[in-house]
């Protein structure tokens, strides 16, 4: 098939190549002509991987490429991807001009069309949307709507193995187009789910909003669990046996972030006051979340009485999660900013983001090495659980650390095993060792 895709972020991009990849015909458009020489190289505008090694082998196929020109980017296509940004505009609510600006350049090209095409609206946006690009759609189409659900940093395997691929139609002609491009990837427990339009736009909301609400009441109860001496990890593991409850998106933290549970939660309230239906739990969720990595954050500046003059912090994670080199809403930025308003010194290290975590925060010297980021500090601070910090030489650790001091975001470390090698060790839901050992 021929397909379109307008917007090369992170849904668009995946998507794109996933489809090249197939053996589908793909042209991505995008308007910075920077980005589209770019990516016509092959070369990723985010770490995601294995996204560059399957970019490359589509466009050396010939069946990927990228393009800033609307006039000739939907030229035969049987299906048109709308992949844009739907970001928290500065009013708090969700913006839909680049969705809609797509759907007016759509409307310009569709007389030109032989066989009218699928649009689909990809994009996460609020129920209703949908229909509301279908009426700026001047001509003949068949309208669509088909949330994403990719993580990042596992997003090839998500889009190529998914859980479920939802779509919302109204129509036999877009519903065969849909069944025809997902086939590769759904059949046996990978099931490809046809519904109404605005139940298809809900289901992304509503499943981001639940995992989002997971993790809120995870370290609510988290916090329950360090004031009254029971333990997160034993708490979480009991409750996990349930399956009934299951065992995912249960890990207590400082709380999440990246590009899609804070805005989409956001978006869920805003959709509530909408229609005079307020989103209690939505609105908990969110500012649990908040409220968690001030907690963090204050925690440290407890430790150092308020007062972190000359004082020097090791920040060990700088992206939102691990894999992958977004920061966006990241919970390491606030902490960062708040140990440098109360006078520290932060030393930052992260495998991958390093440079979009420097436009964020400039304060923060970042540092190649994670032990290096160590090396004379007061304190090491956890934000993000990659791989290499499960398991550093504590005896370098140490030796590095001007204060055997570790305030750990993620629960890393087995508590007893910090005790033995000395540290003071702070981390999420579990008591200290004098009241309950480990
Ligand atoms: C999420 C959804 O999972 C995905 O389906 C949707 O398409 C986009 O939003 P993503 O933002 O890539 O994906 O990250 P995800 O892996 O879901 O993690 C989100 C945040 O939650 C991270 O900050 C992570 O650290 C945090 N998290 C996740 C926890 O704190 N505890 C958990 O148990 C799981």
């Amino acid at each position: 098939m021929k397909i379109t895709i307008v917007g090369t972020g992170y849904v668009g991009l995946i998507t794109g190549t996933c489809f090249a990849n197939a053996g589908n015909n793909v042209t991505c458009l995008d308007i910075d002509p920077k980005k589209v020489e770019t990516l016509n190289k092959g070369e990723a505008p985010f770490f995601e991987p294995g996204l560059s090694e399957m970019m490359t082998k589509s466009i050396n196929a010939g069946r990927l490429d990228f393009s800033d020109d609307s006039s000739t980017a939907f030229t035969g296509s049987d299906i048109i991807f709308i992949c844009v940004g739907t970001p928290t505009g500065n009013d708090g609510k969700c913006d839909l001009s680049y969705v809609l600006g797509v759907a007016d350049d759509i409307s310009k090209v569709l007389d030109t069309f032989d066989t009218p095409p699928v649009v689909v609206v990809k994009s996460t946006v609020p129920v209703g949307t949908t229909h509301r690009v279908a009426e700026r759609l001047h001509g003949e189409y068949f309208i669509a709507n088909n949330p994403e659900f990719l993580r990042e940093g596992n997003a090839i395997d998500d889009f190529r193995t998914p859980d479920r691929v939802v779509c919302g139609v109204e129509s036999e002609e877009a519903q065969a187009a849909l069944e025809q491009l997902y086939a590769p990837f759904t059949g046996d427990g990978h099931p490809l789910l046809f519904f109404d339009i605005h139940s298809s736009e809900m289901v992304k909301y509503a499943s981001n909003a639940m995992l989002a609400c997971k993790i809120s009441f995870i370290n609510e109860i988290a916090s329950l669990c360090e004031r009254n001496g029971a333990n997160i990890e034993r708490v979480r593991t009991g409750m996990c046996a349930d399956s009934r409850i299951g065992n995912q998106f249960f890990k207590p933290g400082i709380g999440y972030g990246g590009s899609c549970f804070p805005k989409d939660t956001l978006a869920v309230m805003e959709m509530g006051d909408n229609a005079n239906a307020p989103c209690l739990v939505n609105t908990a969720v969110h500012e649990l979340n908040q409220r968690q990595r001030r907690w963090f954050a204050n925690r440290i500046l407890e430790h150092f009485d308020n007062d972190l003059t000359g004082k020097k912090v090791a920040l060990w994670g700088l992206a939102f999660k691990p894999n992958t080199d977004d920061v966006r809403d990241a919970p390491s930025i606030d902490i960062a900013k708040t140990l440098i308003d109360a006078g520290a010194e932060v030393t930052g290290f992260d495998p991958e983001a390093w440079e979009t975590y420097g436009s964020e925060v400039p304060e923060v010297t970042i540092v190649s090495n994670m032990y290096e980021a160590a090396a004379d500090a007061d304190a090491l601070v956890i934000c993000t659980e990659w791989d290499e910090f499960s398991s550093p030489d504590f005896d370098l650790l140490k030796a590095k650390l001007k204060d055997q001091v570790i305030f750990d975001g993620r629960n890393l470390y087995i508590r007893a095993e910090m005790a033995r090698h000395g540290f003071h060790y702070y981390s999420v839901g579990r008591p200290t060792l004098e009241i309950c050992t480990a």
